[in-house]
């Protein structure tokens, strides 16, 4: 974790993904869920047009998605990847790209919102999660889609959503 502290829990991270009520009904399109909030956080971010003092408030709800979202890759899903051959070195290469997010998360916490450095920063974070869900999305969960069978997916939704349970407390 290089010394990044998590956020708490937070419930509003929880929603449900189905028409069943579970929280979780296909991983990977769970995940690209949250890839597109987490999007949509980075845009609002490093609009022009947002007030420097929203800033801390933005960046903090960013913090708590990514913190849940990598958490949950990273303890759920890269282990059963990393194990296929298929999938093995690009789940390396996310651990990595994950390390480096983490650590520029860090370091944006230390610094004041209201700098340009700070939002020099926030837009290289910004770069390298692009980056980082492209390789996911085009390339590793296209792969584990097909690399996985049906009841290994129904098995890893089943692990996400206890996961998720137990953030939030449940
Ligand atoms: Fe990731
Ligand atoms: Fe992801």
């Amino acid at each position: 974790m290089g010394g990044v502290s998590l956020m708490p829990p937070i419930k509003k991270n929880v929603r449900s993904d189905s028409k069943k009520g579970t929280l979780v009904s296909d991983p990977f399109s769970y995940l690209e869920k949250d890839h597109k909030k987490i999007g949509s956080l980075l845009n609002k971010l490093t609009a022009k047009a947002l007030k420097k003092e929203k800033r801390g408030e933005l960046f903090l709800e960013l913090q708590d998605e990514l913190t849940l979202h990598a958490e949950m890759e990273e303890k759920i899903m890269y282990p059963i990847l990393e194990r296929l051959s298929r999938t093995h070195t690009i789940v390396q290469e996310a651990f990595e790209e994950h390390h480096v997010v983490k650590h520029l998360l860090n370091e944006l916490t230390l610094m004041p919102f209201d700098t340009e450095e700070w939002m020099a920063k926030l837009t290289v974070l910004k770069e390298n999660i692009e980056h980082h869900v492209e390789e996911e999305e085009s390339d590793m969960f296209k792969k584990a889609r097909t690399a996985l069978s049906a009841s290994e997916k129904e098995a890893l939704a089943v692990d996400m959503e206890n996961f998720l349970m137990e953030w939030v407390g449940v």
